[in-house]
């Protein structure tokens, strides 16, 4: 219980934000190793969780603005913590 109170990364959820990620992301996204397509040009999640400069801070303050490409999701800080939290488990 401490632990989880002392390292906030750890608090996001990453099952949740994988349930998310499947029902906000995968008409477009790739989100998960068992799915097959979605819409060509648009970058897998295991392909934006390998990037250099990846980091799920950084992805999860993007989610909250989404930009211009993407619909406007009503996530929630707490979601997009939880998304950015699975895509970062993605990263090999
Ligand atoms: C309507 C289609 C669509 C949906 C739904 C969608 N995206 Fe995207 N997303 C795109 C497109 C298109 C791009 C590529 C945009 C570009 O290259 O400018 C993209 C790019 C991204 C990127 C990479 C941005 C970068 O730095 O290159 C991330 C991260 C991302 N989406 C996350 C998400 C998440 C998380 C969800 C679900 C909450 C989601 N997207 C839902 C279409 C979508």
């Amino acid at each position: 219980m401490a632990s989880l109170m002392l390292s906030p990364a750890k608090a996001a959820d990453a099952n949740r934000g994988a349930e998310l990620a499947k029902r906000w992301c995968a008409s477009c996204h790739v989100v998960d190793g068992g799915q097959k397509q979605a819409s060509a040009d648009v970058p897998p999640f295991s392909a934006i969780a390998n990037r250099s400069d990846f980091s799920p801070e950084k992805l999860a303050f993007f989610l909250l603005d989404p930009h211009p490409k993407m619909p406007n999701f009503p996530l929630s800080r707490n979601e997009a913590g939880d998304i950015a939290a699975y895509i970062g488990s993605l990263r090999k």
